[in-house]
């Protein structure tokens, strides 16, 4: 009997059963809730069915509410019915038992429509978890109240406020699922409805015994609100998250939804849900790639080789034996090598010492990672990943010699940051088998993966770093080649405007905090200091080699003359005591700016908090502006996608140029013509910036030139 395109209904025997199907994900689009309610009372008044099992019809339970959904809410095309909760609450009063039986993800109003059912079964690989505050908001149909009448307060708070996954068998102990199946989902799922027919249905909404007393709670709601400031710093959801599962515990069940719904809307409404939603469609949407469908073939990666084990190349290798793929790393000499190896043993060490994985798991990323001396092997690897010095004369070298040990159909890849892709493969005989793997620094932390596309590289190649990103848990991002690529070149203006404030006046400690506390991870001079300030000062005297200097602020160029490259020597634009990454002001760089800016002539001023961040960013907006209107990347959406993987841009800012469409297209323009008049040719407003100012489009609806 079908009961509507979106979910239906058949019968086995005495049960009924609902699947849902809705693709890709079973979202809880318009018409899926209504159909699990038609669905349940059309069973209800069947008096052949004695029991009721809702499962999901291809790859998944329901992975939530429909996110598309929101963006309709808030800007008022439809309205947030009275409906889903009233709908669960009616599935949850039938008075025949229902059972969901969950495969893939139980995510969000998925795992809400699970716990409204009176049972939960789940395949062992199954997820469940409330990531809305991934999104900015928090669990919208009762989640919150009911999960901590399954689970507890610990773990309710836990899951609604952090918003990771978790496993059946850690669910199933933590009292939110009632059985493992083994086997086939729908016949297990029927053989446990079968054993609950007759039976009065346990309504979730009736279980007190794990509420907890006050006092209990208050620790668990205060270390909780506690963390969340910490890991994440500026963000409301969270917070509200905790506030709805504290009502679970002070207020009757309807009185405590009604509690949930108005933190929940709060949060909807809210500018950082809307940045956060915007980040999770730009997320999918960096994925694809114009010419590149779904049909074309991926190379198997079973094997790789990294050329250098220094800052990156070690980095490197660890995201790909953390993946399970074993690594050979190749370096030039002993010492080098086994300096290498230390480095990634102890940041190893460092995440067993944090518990973020056992002695066990360490020694086996350990051991699939084959250091040596020579290109042994060289010849069976999938990918070959070049992360040498940078200078265009050894990496030619280099693809030279690999070119002629790779087997056939080897992905070479380089992780240059600023060279020509083409000019790298132009070493080989097999440039379309060339590519760019950009990784950002720490190489094992950061998740962006800036893939660069050479003249040549084949659309193999390309889906297949694609595809790698993602199992090695990176976010990839197809850019164009060009100087610097997409990320540097954005960023190097931000820095650049960094060196220039103080110059001006600014202090260090000042520009980085007014960032910081903005929501970056860290403000542009501790950065430098983190990843080496001598990485651009070697870039910087390339170019001047080459007669290409940019003509930068010198005083990170005097700071490294003074071997002051950052934490890895102790001291940069901060100093730091032996073995703390905490920086400390400097009195002697604040005097090496101080004469720097006495002799260039510099006059002094102060700066607001809101000046600096504007300074930093419009400088990397109108750079961005400049690569679309080249062709070198695919979307704006793009551009903050990178700014969140790569450079600790806040997500709850949305990226990028998402935060610049907050502060409208003509006003940064205004800003930066501005600037333009008083600082010169380093701020010449970018030809699509003044195009998109003056027909006031948006930068989200910028049209790149056709990428190249
Ligand atoms: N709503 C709308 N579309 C969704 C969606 C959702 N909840 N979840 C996924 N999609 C879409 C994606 O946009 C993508 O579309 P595309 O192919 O057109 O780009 C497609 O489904 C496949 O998604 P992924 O590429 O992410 O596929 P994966 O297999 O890698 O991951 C997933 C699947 C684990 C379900 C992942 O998509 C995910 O985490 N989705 C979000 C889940 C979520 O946040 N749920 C809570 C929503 S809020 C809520 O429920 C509020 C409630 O409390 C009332
Ligand atoms: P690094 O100086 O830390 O390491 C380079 C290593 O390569 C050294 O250990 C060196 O001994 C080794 N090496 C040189 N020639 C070799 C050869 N023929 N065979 C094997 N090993 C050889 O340099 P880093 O910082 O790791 O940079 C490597 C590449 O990554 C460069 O192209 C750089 O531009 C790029 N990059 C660097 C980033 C950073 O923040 N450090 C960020 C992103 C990219």
């Amino acid at each position: 009997m079908a009961m509507s395109d979106l979910v239906q209904s058949s019968k086995s025997g005495e049960i009924g059963i609902l699947t849902v199907n809705n693709p890709p994900v079973n979202a809880l689009s318009p018409g899926v809730p209504e159909g699990i309610l038609a669905g349940v009372e059309a069973f209800g008044k069947d008096d052949g069915v004695k029991a009721i099992v809702l499962i999901g019809g291809g790859r998944t339970f329901i992975a939530g509410a429909d996110i598309k959904e929101f963006g309709k809410m808030t800007s008022g095309q439809t309205r947030r019915g009275p409906g889903f909760n009233e709908i669960l609450n009616t599935v949850e009063k039938s008075s025949k038992p229902v059972v969901a039986a969950i495969h893939g993800t139980a995510f969000g109003g998925g795992l809400e429509t699970a716990m409204a059912c009176h049972y939960r079964v789940a395949v062992a690989d199954a997820l469940v978890g409330q990531p809305e505050v991934k999104l900015g908001i928090i669990p919208g149909a009762a989640g919150t109240q009911r999960l901590p009448r399954l689970a507890g307060i610990q773990k309710a708070v836990e899951m609604c406020a952090g918003g990771d996954p978790v496993k059946a068998a850690d669910a199933l102990k933590a009292g939110i699922l009632d059985q493992i199946v083994e086997g086939d989902l729908l016949a297990g799922a029927i053989a446990f409805a079968k054993t609950k027919i007759g039976q009065a249905p346990r309504r979730t909404r009736d279980l007190t015994d794990k509420l907890g007393t006050a006092e209990a709670n208050a620790p668990v709601f205060a270390a909780a609100r506690d963390a969340a400031r910490k890991r994440a710093r500026n963000v409301l959801a969270p917070q509200a998250a905790i506030d709805a599962v504290e009502a679970a515990t002070k207020l009757p069940f309807d009185q405590g939804i009604a509690r949930e719904a108005e933190l929940f809307q709060k949060c909807l409404f809210s500018d950082q849900s809307k940045s956060m939603i915007h980040v999770f469609f730009g997320e999918r949407e960096v994925a694809k790639i114009p010419d590149i469908g779904k049909d074309i073939q991926l190379i198997p990666v079973n094997k790789v080789a990294v050329i250098g084990a220094g800052t990156m190349g070690g980095g490197i290798a660890m995201n790909f034996a953390n993946a399970g793929i074993p690594v050979l790393i190749k370096e030039t000499d002993q010492a080098a090598l086994d300096r290498g190896m230390n480095t990634i043993k102890k940041n190893y060490a460092n995440s067993v010492a944090k518990g973020r994985f056992t002695q066990a798991q360490m020694d086996e990323r350990m051991a699939r990672i084959t250091p040596q001396l020579t290109y042994d092997g060289f010849d069976k690897v999938d990918m070959i990943v070049e992360a040498v010095f940078e200078g265009m004369e050894l990496k030619k070298k280099i693809f030279g010699e690999i070119d002629k040990i790779a087997k056939p159909g080897a992905i070479l890849a380089s992780n240059t940051s600023t060279l020509n892709i083409n000019e790298i493969a132009s070493a080989t005989k097999r440039p379309q088998f060339v590519i760019g793997t950009h990784f950002f620094s720490p190489a094992n932390v950061m998740r962006l993966l800036e893939l660069v596309r050479g003249a040549a590289t084949s659309k193999e190649v390309i889906a297949t770093c694609m595809a790698i990103s993602k199992k090695i848990g990176k976010i990839g991002v197809l850019v164009g080649n060009c100087w610097g690529f997409v990320g540097n070149r954005m960023f190097g203006p931000y820095r650049r405007e960094a060196q220039y404030l103080a110059l001006e006046g600014a202090k260090v400690a000042d520009i980085d905090k007014a960032l910081y506390e903005w929501g970056m991870a860290m403000g542009p001079l501790a950065t430098g200091d983190l990843a080496g300030l001598d990485v651009g000062w070697r870039i910087r005297k390339e170019l001047a080699l080459a007669g290409k200097s940019t003509g930068e602020p010198t005083v990170e160029d005097l700071l490294c003359e003074l071997g002051r490259y950052g934490q890895k020597t102790g001291a940069g634009w901060y100093k730091y005591e032996k073995g703390d990454r905490t920086p400390h002001p400097d009195p002697e760089v604040a005097k090496i700016i101080k004469d720097t800016a006495a002799e260039l002539g510099v006059p002094q001023k102060t700066f607001t908090d809101s000046e600096i961040l504007r300074r930093l960013l419009f400088s990397s907006v109108n750079e961005a502006c400049r690569i679309l209107e080249e062709g070198k990347a695919y979307r704006a959406s793009d551009i903050d996608v990178m700014w969140l993987h790569g450079f600790g841009f806040p997500r709850y800012r949305g990226g990028l140029m998402y935060w610049a469409d907050g502060i409208g297209v003509k006003e940064v323009y205004a800003q930066i013509a501005n600037w333009h008049q008083q600082y010169g040719a380093r701020w010449a407003p970018s030809r699509l910036l003044r195009e998109l100012a003056e027909s006031g489009t948006p930068f989200r609806e910028a049209k790149p030139a056709p990428f190249n």
